[in-house]
Formats: C-alpha cells, sequence, structure tokens
C-alpha cells in the first residue's frame, strides 16, 4: 500500500500527541532490517473532514509510530491489513472505528495515556446521547475500571438526562422571560413559574452534608453539573464562589490557565476555560448584569454566568446539541440584525481566529451561513468594523467588550526575520478596528495557549528554521464610548 494514500485521522486515531521517541527507535530499527507488523486501516466514504463526500478514503486505525517511522525512513510503501472488508460510512462508523483503535493501543505499542483514554470516552459519551454505549463497555475497551469511566463521563450524562425543570430552572436563571421560555419548552407560563418557584432543589446543602459530591448530586436531580454548582453557589460572593471552586483568584494582568475545568462548558473545537470567563465577570461586571455571547460554541460563557449570578444570551450559528441557551443567529452584520431586546452590559466576544479550526467550524456550518473562519481577509477584517459599529449601535455608554484572539500569520513555515506583515492579522489590527468604531481599548490582558501541541520533532524543526511560534492569545477589554 502507498504511503500517501492512508490519512492519519486525529478524530479517530487516539493519540493527542506523538511519542518521537518511539518514531526514532522504529526509524532506528527499520535502517537495520527490522519487519514490522502491518498496520491497520479502513476504507470509508462520507469522510466529512476530507470534503469530498463521494471519494473513498483509507483511514488509519492502528499503527501510527510505525506510519510516521515508515514516512520519516523515506518509504513509500507500507504493509496494511483492513479492519473490515466492507467500505464503511465514517459518520456511522466512527464511534466503532474510535474504540477499535482504542483497544489495540490499549494492548500493545505505546500505550495511551490517560488523558487520551479520558477524551476518547467523553468524545463518544458526547457524540452518543442515547447511551448505547455502557460505561462498562467503554471501560471494557479502554482497558480501565469502570469507576474510571465514570468519573470521566458522569457530567456528560448527567446533561443528556436532564430533564424539563431543570432547563427551564437554568433558562430563567441566565434572564429568559416566562415568555420565551414558555416558547422554548411547549408549556404555559403559569407551569413555567411554578417550577421556577420551587424549591425541592434547595436540598443541595443537606446532600452535601451527608457526604455526597456534586456529581452525584447533579445526577440525583438529572441536570448538569453547571447547573448543580450554580445553585450551591447562590448568595455567595463572586470571592467566595471562586474559593468554593477552586480557583486561585489572579490579582493581575496574566492569565495562564492550562486546562478547561470539565465542569463548564461542552468539548468543542476551541473552547476556552471557565476561569478566563470568571475573572473577566468578576472585575468587569456586577451579579445581575446581562452578558452578552454572540459566539457561544459549547456554551462556557453562559454556565460560569450562571454559578456567577449574571444574566446571559448566548449564540452561535451552529447551537450545540442538548443547550437550550443557545439560540441560533448567524452574524452577518451587513444585515444590521441585532437578536437581543435588552443592551447587553457586556459582550464576550471568542470569534474563530480566523482560519485556525476553520475546518470544524465549516462543518458545523451551512453554505448559506458559513463561519467567519472561511472568508477572504480582506471580509474577515470588513466583519468585524461591522460587528464592532452595530455592537457600539446597541449597547449603552461604559457598556464592555472583551474581545479574545490571537495574532493570525498566513506563513506558518517562514523564518521570522523573512515574514511579510501583509500576510497577517494581529491584535494591533482587532484594536485599531475598536477604536475607529467608538470603543476605547482599557486592558490588554495575556492568557497564553498551551505548548504542549506541538511535539519535539516539529520544536525541532522550528528552531533550525527561525521560526518563530505563536502561543499568545489576548483578551482586549474595550470600553463603549
Ligand atoms: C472560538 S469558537 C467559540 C468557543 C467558545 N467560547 C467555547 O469556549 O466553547 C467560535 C464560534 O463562532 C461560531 N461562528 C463563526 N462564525 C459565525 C457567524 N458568522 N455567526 C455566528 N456564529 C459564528 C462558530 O460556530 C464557533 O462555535
Amino acid at each position: 500500500m502507498k504511503i500517501q494514500e492512508l490519512i492519519w485521522d486525529e478524530g479517530i486515531y487516539p493519540r493527542s500527541s506523538l511519542n518521537q521517541k518511539t518514531v526514532d527507535a522504529y526509524v532506528e530499527a527499520l535502517s537495520i532490517g527490522a519487519q514490522f507488523p502491518a498496520v491497520m486501516v479502513q476504507r470509508v466514504v462520507n469522510y466529512t473532514p476530507g470534503g469530498d463526500l463521494l471519494a473513498i478514503v483509507l483511514i488509519l486505525i492502528d499503527g501510527v509510530h510505525r506510519w510516521h517511522a515508515f514516512r520519516q525512513a523515506g518509504r513509500t510503501d507500507i504493509p496494511v491489513i483492513h479492519y473490515q472488508d466492507a467500505v464503511l460510512d465514517y459518520e456511522a462508523a466512527k464511534t466503532e472505528l474510535l474504540l477499535e483503535s482504542a483497544r489495540n493501543n490499549t494492548r500493545h505499542g505505546d500505550r495511551l495515556t490517560p488523558a487520551d483514554k479520558k477524551r476518547i470516552a467523553r468524545d463518544i459519551a458526547s457524540s452518543d446521547p442515547k447511551c448505547r454505549y455502557t460505561e462498562t463497555a467503554l471501560a471494557e475497551k479502554l482497558g480501565v475500571i469502570q469507576q474510571t469511566v465514570n468519573a470521566w463521563i458522569t457530567d456528560i450524562r448527567a446533561r443528556q438526562k436532564t430533564n424539563r425543570d431543570s432547563i427551564i430552572i437554568r433558562l430563567s436563571r441566565l434572564g429568559w422571560t416566562q415568555e420565551k421560555i414558555s416558547k422554548k419548552v411547549g408549556i404555559n407560563q403559569q407551569r413555567i413559574s411554578q417550577i421556577t418557584n420551587n424549591t425541592k432543589f434547595g436540598n443541595i446543602g443537606n446532600l452535601l452534608s451527608q457526604g455526597r459530591d456534586m456529581t452525584y448530586i447533579a445526577g440525583h436531580y438529572n441536570m448538569e453539573l453547571a447547573l448543580a454548582w450554580a445553585l450551591r453557589l447562590q448568595g455567595k460572593t463572586d470571592q467566595e464562589k471562586f474559593k468554593a471552586l477552586e480557583w486561585g483568584l489572579r490579582t493581575w494582568d496574566q492569565w495562564h490557565f492550562n486546562e478547561c475545568d470539565d465542569r463548564f462548558g461542552d468539548d468543542w473545537p476551541g473552547r476556552i476555560p471557565a476561569q478566563l470567563v470568571a475573572h473577566t465577570l468578576f472585575y468587569f461586571t456586577e451579579p445581575g448584569d446581562l452578558v452578552l455571547d454572540p459566539m457561544a460554541g459549547g456554551g462556557v460563557v453562559p454556565d460560569v454566568c450562571l454559578a456567577f449570578e449574571r444574566k446571559c444570551r448566548a449564540f452561535d450559528l451552529a447551537p450545540s446539541e442538548g443547550r437550550p441557551e443557545i439560540e441560533y443567529h448567524h452574524w452577518n452584520p451587513q444585515k444590521r440584525t441585532w437578536p437581543l431586546d435588552r443592551k447587553p452590559d457586556l459582550i464576550f466576544f471568542d470569534p474563530p481566529y480566523y482560519t485556525k479550526k476553520a475546518k470544524e467550524y465549516e462543518q458545523k456550518a451551512g453554505k448559506a451561513a458559513p463561519s467567519i473562519s472561511s472568508l477572504s481577509k480582506k471580509e474577515y477584517e470588513a466583519f468585524f468594523k461591522d460587528f464592532f459599529t452595530l455592537a457600539h449601535e446597541n449597547t449603552n455608554p461604559g457598556a464592555s467588550l472583551a474581545f479574545l484572539n490571537a495574532d493570525w500569520y498566513d506563513f506558518e513555515s517562514t523564518p521570522a526575520a523573512q515574514e511579510d506583515p501583509g500576510r497577517s492579522i494581529t491584535l494591533f489590527d482587532y484594536h485599531r478596528l475598536l477604536t475607529q468604531t467608538g470603543w476605547q481599548v482599557i486592558r490588554r490582558i495575556e492568557c497564553p495557549l498551551s505548548t504542549e501541541r506541538l511535539t519535539g520533532n516539529q520544536v525541532q524543526k522550528m528552531q533550525t528554521k527561525r521560526i518563530l511560534g505563536t502561543i499568545g492569545r489576548t483578551l482586549l477589554i474595550a470600553r463603549r464610548t
């Protein structure tokens, strides 16, 4: 089999980072004539990440280190075996392929790390709302005990089993009117009022004093973890909330958070840490303020608003399933539509960082309402100018806009000294656009991304070519003049 015909699909092949040492050892072994077992592959159609849905594509199920080593050693062919002879539908078989791949990996070679296994379990649970894969089945395939799988996915399962009452309570706490909730869930306003006044959830304190943890409590009430936390934290000060959530409160303007907190927001391409949102709310809003998240993704902003008792309206062109608070809206500022009736006090704006993750966002968007990550550079910049203008028209003086973004360069493999500034969009450009549209930038807070996504080999190549990587991510705080 020709190596270049094989695709390494990171969605299927459960490896967050390659072990370069293993690859190097295999390359060395190849050079002295070692024989390796065949890698496992599968033929699929409807391969959504690839674009051409009719094409038959070959994806790797097992043997990614061998595949890398063969490529690195300059081989053009690699021995393969097929997982199944039939051509499978990628979308229909994705979970099965992911599990088969995981199962192979737990048995040999570089074992999957616990973090990899956790990610697989969470990916599968998220894409399996009918719970076809039980905790026992996942534990068996991933080679861990069932309790471990439980701990990894309980919050996702709790969200999937969320009952109607907790949806109503969530929406009401985020500031939705009874009329709007009634339309959303299809029951009358009187019943909604009864449900929001129900005090049965007040017993969280009792359950805690009996030694129950928050995951148990969320499951007990059939509600997602973020709402259970919101009920527990109700009435406390912001500072007490930080303490109860075990989030150190940052006093300085460097907000470095290594990991997303799974209690808030869903796994989503470009998901941001809940702590970053909480700090923004702490410094720039008051309880009861209205926050707008125009591009809400996995819903971390509404979840944190819930816990910190801020109202929130959230929108996205691909509202996540199971997130009733995220409403469909395609921002196209030239159409000048603004979907809110009350003026927000803070806009928390975390748009795509131009073409980063364009593929993922495009998959979720429709053709008629594309993500801004597929605009041309000129259109992309024009989008922000129009959006900031529209936001200015629909807010009061003194309102805040928290804008999160990273510098973008269209020259990933260019040595730093040869970079062409015409092919980049940086924070300076967003700063300029904000200033031109009536927003005064008052703060610049650095929230760096992790370097862990790069392998040692990649870093070495960058150093050899004097390429300067980007891990900067900046939160600009602007005030409406
Ligand atoms: C960086 S992600 C937001 C991630 C989110 N803050 C989280 O932590 O999960 C950007 C989002 O913008 C959405 N988006 C892109 N273009 C849009 C548009 N024109 N209108 C509405 N949503 C859009 C994408 O679907 C994506 O969910």
